[in-house]
């Protein structure tokens, strides 16, 4: 493992690009290796059992093509394999959304009324819920998962006012408890950011977990002295699923759309 090695992220599909965005607005000279389970998409609505299976094998992949960090550009995954994750990586550090989005929202809300709109599962592990309580017990959380959200973006979000309806419907309860505070705890979410705030209104913070998380890996790498220091970054984007309809999705989805997409069957 060298400064040279990639950054390996992953997730079910289109939504870890929203954390790839992030990532080379503040490390841009890094090499990175994407996976988008894109055959497997989704995951919000899978068993524990079989979200922990496919992120094991995703991991084992991105270890053996050489990075020196893991981030799991999901949520999902985050609530549920960050221990077994853990294990399997050994000495290279598997960073999740989870922590990172906890640690802002808890630093961002006043009333420490602090709502989640995430995937299914990751609402019904509590995964921010218990996160969030063992660092900030008085805060009042109010969680929501939505699948048809997810898939809307996995699409290209072409329904803006459908997606305005579901936001709408989704968010009312946090809404009736006046949070001040919305994470938005499922990757694929930034890329609705305006929609939902259009929802919440001025007095509510929308805030992307990404933004802490990619803090976080830099001042690893620097501790660990692993910063890529030459301008050459290679940016290497793999699918389970179909490689043409993937590079149209990065067209929309990318800041920096890159044409290096390879399908692969691990
Ligand atoms: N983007 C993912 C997340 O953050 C998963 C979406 C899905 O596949 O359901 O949870």
């Amino acid at each position: 493992m060298n400064t040279n090695s990639p950054i390996g992220i992953f997730d079910s599909g289109v939504g870890g690009l929203t954390v790839v965005n992030n990532l080379i607005k503040i490390l841009p000279k890094e090499n990175i290796i994407y996976f988008a389970d894109s055959n497997n998409f989704p995951y919000g609505t899978k068993t524990e059992g079989e979200v922990i299976k496919l992120s094991e094998r995703i991991t084992k992949f991105l270890i053996g093509e050489g990075s020196k960090a893991i981030v799991v550009a999901c949520n999902t995954v985050s609530s549920i394999a960050i221990p077994r994750l853990k294990e399997l990586s050994g000495e290279i550090p598997v960073f999740g959304m989870i922590q990172a989005g906890a640690l802002y929202a808890i630093e961002t809300s006043k009333n420490k009324r602090i709502g989640i709109i995430s995937t299914p599962l990751t609402a019904q592990k509590h995964a921010y819920y218990n996160e969030i309580k063992k660092i900030e017990p008085d805060a009042e959380i109010f969680e929501v998962g939505s699948q048809e959200m997810v898939t809307l973006v996995e699409d290209g979000i072409s329904y803006k006012k459908y997606a305005y309806r579901l936001a709408e419907e989704k968010l009312k309860v946090p809404l009736e408890n006046k949070i001040d505070t919305l994470v938005l705890g499922c990757t694929h979410f930034p890329f609705l950011y305006k929609t939902v705030k259009n929802v919440v209104g001025e007095k509510v913070k929308v805030i992307d977990p990404s933004d802490f998380l990619v803090i976080e890996v830099k001042k690893y790498l620097e501790t660990k002295n692993l910063i890529k220091k030459d301008d050459d970054s290679q940016r290497i984007y793999f699918t389970s699923g179909n490689e043409e309809e993937f590079k149209e999705k990065m067209q929309i989805f990318l800041d920096y759309p890159s044409e290096n997409v390879e399908k692969i069957d691990i």
